[in-house]
């Protein structure tokens, strides 16, 4: 009995260790398991045949059967081991990273000359204590001019090369009617910016467009003087442009304003010498202000006597142009990647 299992075990043995060491893959492995150590296996069939053995001998079967079960599973894990490694080895291998490799280069959006430079400004209004403010862009001509002081007859009317919608609507010519908005809701004082697209039946060249951008500006409160509109803008001109800056204002006319000025910033290029940017000059146009005109007050129901303002209005690309040094308004427009990735 004893020699006839023994025959068997071994003949099990050697058929396993010849399937194992033949195995290519976990999966026959696993076969290899099932039809050896599984329930039906052969190794299995063999302890079935216990019950053939005389009892004094079943101890020293059970053993034997157990050595050999033992024996296969420890080539088995042992295979296993190997075989995994080999799996990883390959799999890495594979995966392997060339770090020489030129990177893939990351798209990101950015942010428009135009919004860089109106970001700029809103947050130094913003830290004077302004509010921003949005008006339409499709207006009533009564916002656009009546309101302002530009009556039907007025030859201010003519030179602004209004799109007109309607005999009544037009596409507004600038940020001004925001003031009259502003004004007629009736809660003072106001200090407001209002940022916002203009239109104007312009031809397109280095510095027109029929669609540009601007600012306005409002403050109006009880005891405001011309003092304190210099005031305001001189700091934003030095906040804008540097503290070395200079302002000069020039008298000018604006029918909605009683002075009216231009105010010129000392060139930030030449520091007021003179060169190609400021044409010679020393100095550059950035904007129109004044103080609100009585008529503007009345119109909007704010009593002129009791209340004062100041307003001002100032372009939003010429300031791009002139902080970031474009000469061609058009550059703007065109949203050329290779320009607006330079910002
Ligand atoms: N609206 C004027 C324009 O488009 C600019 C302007 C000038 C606005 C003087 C103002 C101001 O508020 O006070 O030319």
């Amino acid at each position: 009995m004893t020699n006839e299992i023994n025959s068997r075990l071994q003949d099990i043995l050697e058929d396993a260790g010849q399937s194992l060491n033949n195995a290519g893959s976990l999966e026959a492995l696993n076969e290899i398991r099932v039809r050896v150590l599984g329930k039906k296996g052969r190794l299995t069939e063999v302890l079935k045949s216990m019950k053939d053995v005389a009892p004094e001998e079943r101890p020293a079967f059970g053993q034997l059967v157990n050595d050999a079960r033992k024996a296969i599973e420890t080539r088995l894990d042992e295979i296993r081991a190997e075989l995994e490694r080999k799996l990883l080895e390959e799999k890495l291998a594979q995966e392997v990273i060339d770090v020489t490799l030129p990177g893939k280069k990351i798209n990101t959006g950015h942010k428009h000359p135009n919004t860089i430079a109106l970001e700029e400004l809103e947050r130094i209004f913003i830290g004077m204590g302004y509010e921003v403010v949005s008006g339409p862009e499709i207006e009533y001509d009564l916002y656009n001019f009546e309101k302002l002081n530009i009556p039907a007859d007025h030859p201010a009317k003519d030179e602004q090369d209004t799109f007109y919608i309607n005999k009544e609507i037009v596409l507004r010519t600038q940020t001004s009617p925001c003031q009259a908005r502003v004004m007629e809701k009736g809660k003072l004082p106001i200090r407001m910016i209002s940022p916002g697209r203009v239109f104007r039946s312009d031809e397109v060249d280095a510095t027109h467009s029929p669609s540009f951008h601007q600012i306005e500006g409002l403050v109006v409160d009880k005891h405001i003087t011309f003092a304190d509109l210099k005031g305001t803008l001189e700091e934003f001109a030095k906040e804008l442009f540097g503290e070395d800056t200079k302002t000069k204002f020039r008298p000018h006319h604006f029918p909605f304003t009683e002075p009216s000025a231009e105010m010129d910033v000392s060139c930030f290029k030449c520091h007021g010498k003179g060169c190609r940017f400021c044409k010679g000059e020393g100095w550059i146009e950035i904007l129109g202000c004044g103080m609100v005109h009585p008529h503007v007050f009345e119109m909007c129901g704010i009593d002129p006597e009791e209340y004062q303002g100041f307003a001002f209005g100032v372009g939003l690309e010429r300031i791009a142009l002139l902080k970031y040094e474009i000469d061609d308004m058009r550059l703007l427009y065109e949203n050329d990647i290779r320009f607006l990735e330079t910002f």
